[in-house]
């Protein structure tokens, strides 16, 4: 499973990467606003440090208005993706896109339905929003299920990114149920590496080792 990284911190990027965790980068809006960088900032440091795939989202809500704005996103960088959300407009955007080659990242799914449209207009990924469903009482990883199925089903090659990631049981979840791509914040990511009996075991042989006679 790929893993992502869900963030527009440079820092936190450089970090995962350097642990080799690294396969591609999402943002979103929110992620941008937290860094009080302008935009163009904070994806001239993204792009300069990673080579996979980095999902920009567009922020125009009509056709025209976001193929204007992919295209110039485009222009950044090879690796850039267009982060698109699952609107009628959103789904004949990717259309647009799809047919010039141009990635698309098919974000803020919230159904089955939605990502097989996704899948049908020709996006390259999908997003299902898993920490948003759960929070109303819905159960995001059921979602998956149902989409990898569907795409499996009629052998869509649509990329499923599990997004919206809160807890190292969906990137379980996602990799027992075989999701192509977990997007994962920084902090999920370094639980994944944690446990308890870990830091325990690592202790004790510390504390052994000064048991052993030096000559
Ligand atoms: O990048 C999209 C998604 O992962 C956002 O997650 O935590 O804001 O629901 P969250």
């Amino acid at each position: 499973m790929k893993f992502f990284i869900d963030t527009a911190n440079i820092e936190e990027i450089k970090e995962a990467k350097s642990l080799g965790m690294v396969d591609g980068v999402t943002t979103n809006p929110s992620l941008i606003a937290r860094e009080k960088k302008s935009f163009e900032a904070v994806v001239k440091e993204i792009l300069k440090v990673i080579d996979g795939p980095v999902s920009l989202e567009v922020m125009s809500l009509d056709v025209d208005g976001m193929f204007k704005e992919g295209k110039k996103l485009m222009k950044l960088g090879d690796q850039v993706v267009i982060k698109v959300p699952m609107t009628m407009d959103g789904l004949k955007a990717t259309r647009r896109f799809a047919a010039e080659g141009i990635p698309v990242n098919q974000t803020l799914i919230f159904s089955p339905l939605q990502a097989l449209m996704a899948a049908k207009a020709g996006a390259a990924y999908a997003s299902p929003f898993v920490g948003r469903l759960d929070d109303i009482a819905h159960d995001g990883m059921a979602l998956v299920e149902q989409i990898l199925t569907i795409y499996d089903q009629y052998g869509y090659d649509t990329e499923v990114i599990v997004a919206s990631v809160r807890h190292p049981g969906h990137v379980l979840e996602a990799a027992m149920m075989g999701a192509d791509i977990a997007t994962i914040p920084f902090k999920v990511i370094q639980q994944l590496a944690q446990h308890p009996l870990t830091d325990r075991g690592v202790d004790t042989f510390l504390a052994d080792w000064k048991k052993v006679p030096k000559k």
